[in-house]
């Protein structure tokens, strides 16, 4: 059955959550039978596109790939990245989210709160678009990569902000890169789940960047736990092919087509 934000939400303090993100139908269509949740991520700046930041992201890109995704997804919640620069304000983040819901007839959209967006997920929400937040590391504001949550004044600053996403109206909200303790004490504070990326197992549930823990990306930070070495399969894959080729061993006869 197709999940719902209701059903997100119930899981808070039952089951984990399971997350991961997509850019494309045959990825989707797998992640599919084991996701609470899919998420087409503005990463595919880094990971797809070979861009530095996710700045290069357009909502155009962002469309059409949540458009393939969703070609995959019968049961997950399909949550879009708002790319950076298309929720600056209030009616400009309305226009955008209300067109990417409306094209690709996903669940929800992602946004980063940057401690000030709390105003346009208000706006949204009442406007029926459910959103998810994002804060801790957030790529789109941040330029240097850093752990957040170390002090005690951190970790208080973290948990005001999460509550006013959950006090704007939100459904859920990602923790990127957060001490364990601030993980504990956002998780516990907040009665919409969290869903962390390198923030412990103190989170509701997790997200991983599919292509790495698949490694094929070839970014694996220490939170990452690499499943399966994908490049080195297809890479084995792709030479045997080429050996069949040059051998003149494919195409055999069974593969040929009679017309
Ligand atoms: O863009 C993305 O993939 C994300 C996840 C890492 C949470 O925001």
């Amino acid at each position: 059955m197709k999940k719902k934000i209701e059903d997100i939400l119930n899981k808070k303090n039952k089951s984990k959550i399971v997350c991961l993100t997509a850019y494309s139908k045959n990825i989707a269509k797998i992640l599919d039978l084991y996701c609470d949740i899919v998420l087409v991520g503005d990463s595919m700046a880094n990971v797809l596109y070979g861009y530095k930041n996710t700045s290069g992201i357009t909502l155009e890109n962002i469309i059409k790939h949540t458009k393939s995704v969703k070609k995959g997804i019968k049961k997950s919640l399909l949550v879009v990245d708002m790319p950076k620069g298309s929720y600056n304000n209030k009616s400009l983040a309305l226009k955008n989210a209300k067109m990417v819901m409306k094209l690709t007839r996903c669940d929800a959209v992602k946004l980063e709160s940057n401690k000030k967006n709390f105003n346009i997920i208000k706006e949204l929400v009442r406007s029926n678009i459910p959103v998810m937040g994002h804060i801790g590391y957030t790529p789109q504001f941040k330029k240097k990569f850093k752990i957040e949550g170390k002090t005690s004044q951190k970790i208080l600053e973290l948990i005001e902000e999460a509550l006013k996403i959950e006090k704007a109206g939100a459904f859920s909200i990602v923790l990127e890169c957060i001490t364990p303790k601030a993980s504990k004490k956002i998780t516990s504070k907040l009665s919409i789940p969290t869903i962390g990326i390198g923030s412990s197992s103190n989170c509701d549930g997790q997200i991983l960047v599919t292509d790495d823990m698949l490694g094929l990306s070839g970014f694996y930070p220490k939170f990452v736990k690499k499943y399966v070495d994908l490049s080195r399969i297809i890479e084995k894959s792709v030479k045997k092919y080429s050996r069949d080729v040059k051998n003149n061993k494919f195409p055999r006869f069974k593969n040929f087509l009679n017309g």
